[in-house]
C-alpha cells in the first residue's frame, strides 16, 4: 500500500483505519484517480492485516462524496458503463472482511450514497444531506444503488429516492434506515470512531463471521445462508476468543458475593 496519494488519505491508529475522500474542492467527487487509489489503499489494509475496522470520511465539512466526477461520466460510453469501475470498488468495499462506517458530514449524493450504503454503519450529521440525483443527469444510480438501496430502505422509499432524484436530510435518511446515528456535524467523525471502537471491543472472529453472515443473507436463499450460519458458528465454538471470553464471564459471576 502506497502512502503517497492524491485523492485519498490513509491513517491507521490501533486496528481502526480511517480513510478520508479528500478532494475537498470538488466536493470529493469520485474521479478514476480516487478509484485506483482506494482499490490500492483497501487491498493494502486486507494484506496487512492488522487493520480490524474501518471508517469512510470526506475531508471538509462541505461534503462526504458528491457523486461521482460527471465531467469523467459525461466521456465514458457503453464499454466503460460495462467495466463496472465504480461498482467493481463498491462491492470490495461492502464485502471487506472487517467492519465499515460512513461518517457522512454534507452532500452524500449518486456514487457517494452508494459508497455510503455498501459500508456497515452509517453515522450522519445533523446538516448531511443524502440522494440519488442521476435521473436528473440522464442516468441511473448503477454502482449497486438501485440493488443496495432497495434493501436497506424498502422498495417503495428506494423508488422515491431513485426516480425523483430528490434530496433527504439527515433525520429523514434515519426514519427511512438509510443512516443509523446522527449527531451533531462537529462531532461525526468521534461518533464514527467511537462506534468501530464498541465493535472492536467484540471478539473479532466473531464480528467477521457475523458481517459475513449478514452480507451473504442478501444473496443467497434462506436454506444455504442458514447452513453457512451453522457452519460459522460450528468455526466459533471452537475459537479459543470464545472460550476465553465466555470464561471471563462466568468467573466475574462466580466472584460476586
Ligand atoms: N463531479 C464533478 N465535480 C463536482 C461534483 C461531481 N459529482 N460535485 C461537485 N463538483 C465540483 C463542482 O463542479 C465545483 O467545481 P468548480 O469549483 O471547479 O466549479 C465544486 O465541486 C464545488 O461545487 P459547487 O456546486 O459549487 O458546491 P456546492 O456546495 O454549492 O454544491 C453539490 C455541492 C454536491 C450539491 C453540487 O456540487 C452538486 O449538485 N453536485 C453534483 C451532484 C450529483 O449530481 N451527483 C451525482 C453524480 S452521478
Amino acid at each position: 500500500m502506497s502512502t503517497g496519494y492524491r485523492t485519498i488519505l490513509v491513517d491507521v491508529e490501533d486496528r481502526l483505519a480511517v480513510v478520508t475522500f479528500n478532494r475537498p474542492d470538488k466536493r470529493n467527487a469520485i474521479d478514476q484517480t480516487m478509484v485506483h487509489e482506494l482499490h490500492d489503499a483497501l487491498d493494502g489494509l486486507v494484506v496487512d492485516g492488522v487493520v480490524e475496522a474501518c471508517v469512510f470520511t470526506g475531508a471538509g465539512d462541505k461534503a462526504f462524496i458528491g457523486g461521482a466526477d460527471i465531467a469523467q461520466l459525461k466521456e465514458r460510453n457503453a464499454i466503460d458503463a460495462l467495466k463496472t469501475i465504480n461498482a467493481a470498488l463498491f462491492g470490495k468495499i461492502e464485502a471487506l472482511p472487517f467492519p465499515t462506517i460512513a461518517a457522512v458530514r454534507g452532500y452524500c449524493l449518486g456514487g457517494g450514497c452508494e459508497l455510503a450504503i455498501c459500508c456497515d454503519l452509517r453515522v450522519a450529521g445533523e446538516g448531511a444531506k443524502f440522494g440519488q440525483p442521476e435521473v436528473a443527469l440522464g442516468i441511473i444510480p448503477a454502482a449497486g444503488g438501485t440493488q443496495r438501496l432497495p434493501r436497506l430502505v424498502g422498495l417503495g422509499r428506494a423508488k422515491d429516492l431513485v426516480l425523483t432524484g430528490r434530496t433527504i436530510d439527515a433525520r429523514e435518511a434515519e426514519r427511512i434506515g438509510l443512516v443509523n446515528r446522527v449527531v451533531p456535524d462537529d462531532e461525526v467523525l468521534d461518533a464514527a470512531k467511537a462506534l468501530a471502537r464498541q465493535i472492536l471491543a467484540q471478539g473479532s472472529l466473531a464480528v467477521r463471521l457475523a458481517k459475513l453472515n449478514l452480507n451473504n443473507s442478501a444473496r443467497t436463499g434462506q436454506d444455504s445462508g442458514l447452513l453457512l450460519e451453522q457452519v460459522s458458528q460450528a468455526v466459533l465454538f471452537e475459537s479459543e476468543e470464545k472460550r476465553r471470553r465466555m470464561t471471563e464471564f462466568l468467573e466475574k459471576r462466580a466472584r460476586k458475593p
